[in-house]
This record gives structure tokens, C-alpha cells and sequence, in this order.
């Protein structure tokens, strides 16, 4: 049975309507916390069938959160969002790499970033478009907003995805187990074994380091192979849970801590780049980066992350 007592506020605004952004929405509608989830698309009939779809959902799922489709690449309807997750742009096809979409992607989120500038000044904006470091930058640019509102989505999917691995590898219920990943979203993802554990056990005394890398090399190229198996889209029910967990923090003003893409400023020794770290989210998007202790190893990756994307997001300014 729906909560009808339960208090909801905020609109979300999910741009893209394929799987990732419609699953996203699902989520996010799920949670019964918004009072609108609005899904978008250049597409004339699928958000707004979707919608109608999700919102049939509510009397068995018990939300009442009102899931609103727009399509034909109209914004009317997303005006004034707290909170909007950018899903549009092309995901990989196998043997890509997630670089392959940059100036495909680019015209896409810029395009889309200007509108929501426009409708909705105030938001916050998640960016999920690959390559997310990159695209994170440039809806940063194109948006104008401060850089606290907008941050990209992969730290979440990307942990996620470490601690699946060493739950299969152990044995384990997933909730036993700690991991993290920093870095990029894509070569230059950091996993962090000295942050990773099972029931407070330190990972590296469970297993040796070969495992460890194994699973760390299987992690980052764990959307890959998600990819190369669905020969047609990339990963989205992981990438979903991430991007929707989010989002609820940002209107929920909950202070959770989370491995995001965010504007980097002088933690770690690094600045002046949109790179993924722990941060803590709330109303405005990024409170604070959390910085963690790195053994010297991971901080020399993430410095080395944070150089090979600053080369790039340089390059997306003019795109
Ligand atoms: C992934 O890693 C879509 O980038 C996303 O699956």
C-alpha cells in the first residue's frame, strides 16, 4: 500500500530516456521521496510512454511519487529542478572505449547542459554521459554553475562493482565487504585495496595480491565486459542504483560520503580538475571533498589519474 502520509518534495529531472535514464527514473520514483521524476528525450513518445508505464506501477509498488515524460527534446516541464541527472549522449559498442564517445557526447551534454541552465538555475547536476570525467567537466562549463553543483556519476558504480567481485570471490553477503575506487572513471581508475575489507578484515590478509589485482583489473573493466555481453548498450542497472543513490542525497541533504566525480582543489596534493574522490553530498551538491589516507602507491595513481584527465578536460572547453 502507498504512503500517502509520507512527505515527498523536489523534482528531478532525468535527461535521456533509454535504459539508463529510464531505469534511473524508476529508481528514483521507487524511492517515494521526490514529489516529481520528470524523464526527457529527443524522442517523441518514450519518455511520456514510460511515464504513463511507471506511473501504473504505483498502486503495486506503493510510491506516489508523479513521473512526468517529456519528449521531442522539449525542456517545458523541468522547470525549477533540484536535482537533474544527465544521462543523454551515446553509450560504447564493444571493443570502444569509453574516450571513443568524447566529441559525440560533447555536443550532446553541452547542448542539454545550456538548457538546463536555462530552466532550472538552481539545480544540481549529475552527469552520467561518457566519458564522464570529461562530460562532468564541460556540463560544468556549459552550465556555468558553481562547480559544487555539478559532479558526474562512476566512484558509486565503480565500488560497487569491486565490492560485487570480492563478495563472489569470497563467499560473502556483499554487505560484509568495504572496497573503494577513485581516479577516472575509465584507464585510470584507482582502486584502493588499503580502504577494502571483509567484516573489518583487511582484504589484503584474505587474499593475496594477485587476487587482488585480478579482481581490481576485473572491476575496471567491468563495464566493458557488460558492454562486449549486450553487443547493443552499455550497463545500466548498476550504473542506475549509482546515479539514483545520488540524487537522493542531494534532496534528502543527508551529508552521505561517496566516491563521486567532483571538482578536485588542492586535496591530494591536486587541483583545478574534476576527478573521482570521496565526497560528502547534501542540498548543494558537493559539501566537501573527504580526503582519505592513501598508501603512497594509490596517491601516486590518483595524481597520475588526475594528469591524464586534466589533459582531456582542457581539450573539452572548446567543444
Ligand atoms: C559503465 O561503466 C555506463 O560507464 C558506465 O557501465
Amino acid at each position: 500500500m502507498a504512503n500517502g502520509d509520507k512527505s515527498r518534495h523536489g523534482k528531478v529531472t532525468v535527461v535521456g530516456a533509454g535504459f539508463y535514464g529510464s531505469t534511473t527514473a524508476q529508481r528514483l520514483a521507487e524511492y517515494d521521496v521526490f514529489d516529481t521524476v520528470v524523464l526527457t528525450d529527443i524522442l517523441e513518445g518514450r519518455p511520456e510512454g514510460l511515464a504513463l508505464d511507471l506511473n501504473q506501477s504505483r498502486p503495486v509498488e506503493g510510491f506516489q511519487t508523479k513521473v512526468v515524460g517529456v519528449g521531442g527534446g522539449s525542456y517545458e516541464g523541468t522547470e525549477d529542478s533540484d536535482v537533474v541527472v544527465v544521462t543523454a549522449g551515446l553509450p560504447r559498442k564493444p571493443g570502444m572505449s569509453r574516450m571513443d564517445l568524447l566529441e559525440t557526447n560533447a555536443k550532446i551534454v553541452r547542448d542539454v547542459s545550456e538548457n538546463v541552465a536555462r530552466r532550472s538555475p538552481e539545480a544540481v547536476v549529475i552527469v552520467v554521459s561518457n566519458p564522464l570525467d570529461e562530460m562532468t567537466a564541460l556540463a560544468q562549463i556549459a552550465t556555468g554553475f558553481p562547480k559544487n553543483r555539478v559532479l558526474g556519476q562512476a566512484g558509486m558504480l565503480d565500488t560497487a562493482r569491486f565490492t560485487n567481485f570480492v563478495a563472489e570471490k569470497l563467499a560473502v553477503p556483499v554487505g560484509s565487504v568495504q572496497t573503494l575506487t577513485l581516479g577516472s572513471h575509465g584507464d585510470t581508475m584507482v582502486p584502493v585495496p588499503s580502504r577494502c575489507s571483509v567484516d573489518g578484515k583487511p582484504l589484503a590478509d584474505l587474499l593475496s595480491a594477485n587476487d587482488i589485482e585480478d579482481l581490481v583489473v576485473k572491476t575496471r573493466n567491468g563495464g566493458a565486459e557488460v558492454v562486449a555481453l549486450l553487443k547493443t548498450g552499455s550497463a545500466y542497472y548498476a550504473p542506475s542504483s549509482a546515479a539514483a543513490r545520488m540524487a537522493r542525497a542531494v534532496i534528502e541533504d543527508s551529508g552521505a560520503i561517496m566516491p563521486v566525480c567532483a571538482w578536485v582543489d588542492g586535496e591530494y596534493g591536486i587541483s583545478g580538475v574534476y576527478l573521482g574522490v570521496e565526497a560528502e553530498l547534501g542540498r548543494d551538491g558537493v559539501r566537501g571533498v573527504v580526503e582519505t589516507e592513501l598508501t603512497d602507491t594509490e596517491l601516486a595513481a590518483l595524481q597520475e589519474a588526475a594528469e591524464a584527465v586534466r589533459a582531456k578536460q582542457a581539450d573539452v572547453a572548446d567543444m
